[in-house]
Order: structure tokens, then C-alpha cells, then sequence
């Protein structure tokens, strides 16, 4: 891996350290829990940590990189595409400019299309663990409850004050995604199409929100990835976000009565204790690390496969 740079002082300064060819970055990738390996597939990368950069904060999540990636990406000659290895979340205690502002900056270096990658739980029976899910919607109750990261003045006199969501998830992105997976010869099941519920975390969700969540449209459900979508499309950017679902969260369609077992119990009845699944950091990890490697093929093939102009 290349030798990290010198302390950047503005974004001039940042473009300054860089080779020509990597100095306009057409493509930007956000890699989530786990999926920061893709830098790997990149040439003539150069390493930017996040604490040389300022305004980019430290990432504090166990299996989160903390640095920007500049790289050529895909046969040929390659893409010159930025991406980040490692993001923010406001459950770390980041606010909401914090979280978007890599965002914001890969915009400034003229990035058009975005290429956001995550890990989430799965709220549908159709859509196991393993299964890479291309969002199409998303539905974030923060963002309708006071918890939107546009709250507040507007940060460009050039942005709408009410940004249009309707089209925030690019069809012709998307596409991209399953044209890719044919080209990879990927089973019809390892991608699927979904909505990604978006909650504030840290909390992993009660059996009742999972079941609101499910109950209101939503496939998977993840604590990252809207605030940057929003602040993208502010930007002008076209997004597309690839979510690896790393977990099944439960929703039993009854709850166990514990008065029925103590009832049970006194009646001289044996109890048979069920064994709920708890969902944990180190299993969302596990999965992250055994699919990595199609999520790195997947987000290479699209990169090819995006226009130039
Ligand atoms: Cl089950 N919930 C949330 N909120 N985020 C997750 C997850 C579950 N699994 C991975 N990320």
C-alpha cells in the first residue's frame, strides 16, 4: 500500500500531493463495515488518513478504516475514483455536517456518480444473510421526526431548501448493479432489490421495531448511509447504495408469555425455554469479511460500466 500523505491544509493542498490522473476522481465509493478490502483492487493508490485532512473526523467503529483511498479502478487504464475506507455515524457522537462533510468534499473534486456500500439486517424471509440488496427507496424515520441532516441553513445558496427524495436511488446506477452480476455470472439470488430502513443506532432494533419497519415496506434495516444519500443528492450527485446483509433480525409473530410458563411450571408441566438469536457487531464483521470479496467484484464491474461523459 502507498506511504500515507503529509498534512493537507485545504482541499487545493489535498489535489496538490496527488498524480494528474488521479487528481479529478469521476467515481466516489463509500466503503462500509467491513468492505474497506476493495482498496486493494486499486493502482497507483494514494492513502490520505481522515486526520490529515480537516473537517474529516476519526472514525471510531471496530472494523472501520479511517483514511480517503485516491485510486485507478477496473480494466484498461482504469477510473480515477476516490473512496472512502471508513464513514461517520451520528451514533459516534458526529453531528450531521460531520457525517456528510467526505460527501461534500468528493463533490468539490468533481465526482458525479456515488457508489455507497453498507451492511444491514435483514427484515424480509426472502432476503437472507449473504444476499447483496441494491436499495431502490429508503424510509428514515429520523429524517421525518427532526432528525434530517438538511436541518438547518442552507450550506450552499445554489442548494434547494426542500430536496426532492423521489429519485434519490439512480435507476440507471442500479441497473448497472445487474448487469455487473450477469457479467460476474453471479447467482440470481446473490442481488436483490430493497428498501433500506435507516435508524440512528446504536441500539440494534426491539422484535416490535423491527416489525413497524417491516410492516411499513422496509427489506433491510441499517444505522448508516441516508445522511450521506441526502447530502449527495443535494450535491448533484448520482448515488446508488449496495447494502450486504450481514444479520436476520427477528420478528417472532407472537411474544412467549411468561405468565403461561410460570402457569406451565406450577402445573407440574415442563417449559420448553426458547433460544433467541441476539444479533452482534462481531457477526455483522464475520459476514462482512466472508462477502467482501463479491461486493469488491460488484462495485469494480459497475465502475467499468459507467459512462464516461
Ligand atoms: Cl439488525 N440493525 C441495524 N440497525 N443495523 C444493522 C443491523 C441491524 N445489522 C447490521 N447493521
Amino acid at each position: 500500500m502507498a506511504t500515507p500523505l503529509p498534512f493537507v491544509q485545504t482541499l487545493e493542498a489535498l489535489t496538490s500531493f496527488l498524480p494528474e490522473k488521479l487528481k479529478k476522481p469521476r467515481i466516489g465509493i463509500v466503503c462500509g463495515s467491513g468492505l474497506s478490502g476493495l482498496v486493494e483492487s486499486f493502482r497507483e493508490v494514494v492513502i490520505v488518513p481522515y486526520d490529515k485532512l480537516p473537517g474529516f473526523a476519526k472514525s471510531t467503529v471496530p472494523g472501520h478504516k479511517s483514511a480517503l483511498a485516491f485510486g485507478l479502478l477496473g480494466a484498461g487504464e482504469g477510473v480515477p475514483v476516490v473512496a472512502m475506507l471508513g464513514r461517520f455515524h451520528p451514533y459516534e457522537g458526529h453531528t450531521f455536517p460531520t457525517v456528510v462533510y467526505p460527501i461534500r468534499v468528493m463533490a468539490k473534486l468533481g465526482v458525479k456518480n456515488l457508489i455507497i456500500t453498507n451492511a444491514s439486517g435483514s427484515l424480509n424471509p426472502a432476503i437472507p444473510v449473504g444476499t447483496i440488496v441494491v436499495i431502490q427507496d429508503h424510509l428514515a424515520l429520523p429524517n421525518l421526526t427532526g432528525m434530517n441532516p438538511l436541518l438547518g441553513p442552507p450550506t450552499s445558496p445554489n442548494h434547494p431548501r426542500f430536496l426532492p427524495l423521489s429519485d434519490a436511488y439512480s435507476p440507471s446506477l442500479r441497473r448497472l448493479a445487474f448487469l455487473a452480476a450477469h457479467r460476474l455470472s453471479l447467482s440470481r439470488n446473490a442481488l436483490a432489490e430493497g428498501i433500506y430502513a435507516w435508524v440512528s443506532g446504536p441500539t440494534y432494533e426491539t422484535p416490535a421495531e423491527g416489525r413497524l419497519l417491516r410492516k411499513g415496506g422496509a427489506d433491510v434495516v441499517g444505522m448508516s448511509t441516508v445522511p450521506e444519500v441526502v447530502a449527495a443528492r443535494e450535491e448533484g450527485l448520482n448515488v446508488m447504495v449496495m447494502s450486504l446483509v450481514t444479520n436476520f433480525v427477528v420478528i417472532p409473530d407472537t411474544y412467549r408469555s411468561i405468565r403461561e410458563e410460570v402457569e406451565a411450571e406450577l402445573a407440574g408441566k415442563p417449559v420448553e425455554l426458547p433460544v433467541a438469536h441476539v444479533v452482534s457487531h462481531d457477526e455483522v464483521l464475520e459476514v462482512g469479511r466472508e462477502k467482501a470479496g463479491v461486493m469488491k467484484k460488484l462495485v469494480e464491474s459497475i465502475v467499468e460500466l459507467i459512462p464516461t461523459v
